[in-house]
């Protein structure tokens, strides 16, 4: 029976040993920062500079300016449009552009900036304004 006692007696023992440790790292500088950090990352506006810096036409200081439509097609329509994945019809292709072509202008921009079938709103570029997916349109209009 004593051998009994001692083993459980040893096991709380350290059990609350092993409960102390933890309660000593648990009050360390870095546990209490992990535990009451934010949830979720917050960007400052200096994490954002490289990427604001892309917003902005490169070669102005207007930091509205609208990209050009090379400069959106190559940044954000290139990787289906260049290569026809997701079945995109590929920049140049006049056969694959036609059935799109013929309905007009103004369909195909609208669809550009809202989504059509596997073709995501504005190609997914979140940052791209309106103008700018009018401009990356016209530019592959312009290549068939
Ligand atoms: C994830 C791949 C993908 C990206 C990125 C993408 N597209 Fe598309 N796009 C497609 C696919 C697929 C279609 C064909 C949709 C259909 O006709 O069913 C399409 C079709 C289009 C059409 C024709 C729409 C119509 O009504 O026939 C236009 C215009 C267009 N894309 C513009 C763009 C522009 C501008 C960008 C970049 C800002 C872009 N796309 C980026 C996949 C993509």
């Amino acid at each position: 029976m004593s051998l009994l006692r001692n083993l459980l007696l040893a096991g709380v023992a350290a059990a609350s040993l092993s409960g102390m440790a933890y309660a000593a790292n648990n009050m360390s500088p870095e546990a209490i920062a992990e535990r009451t950090k934010p949830i979720g990352s917050v960007y400052r506006a200096a994490d954002l500079e490289g990427f604001v810096e892309t917003a902005a036409a490169s070669d102005s200081d207007e930091p509205a300016a609208a990209r050009s439509g090379e400069e959106v097609y190559t940044a954000a329509c290139s990787a289906c449009h260049g290569s026809g994945a997701a079945g995109a019809p590929i920049k140049g292709n006049a056969e694959q552009w036609a059935s799109h072509v013929e309905k007009g202008r103004d369909t195909l921009i609208k669809h550009a900036i809202e989504g059509f079938n596997a073709m995501p709103p504005r190609g997914a570029c979140g940052n791209c304004s309106d103008e700018e997916i009018t401009n990356a349109v016209d530019y592959m209009l312009d290549a068939v």
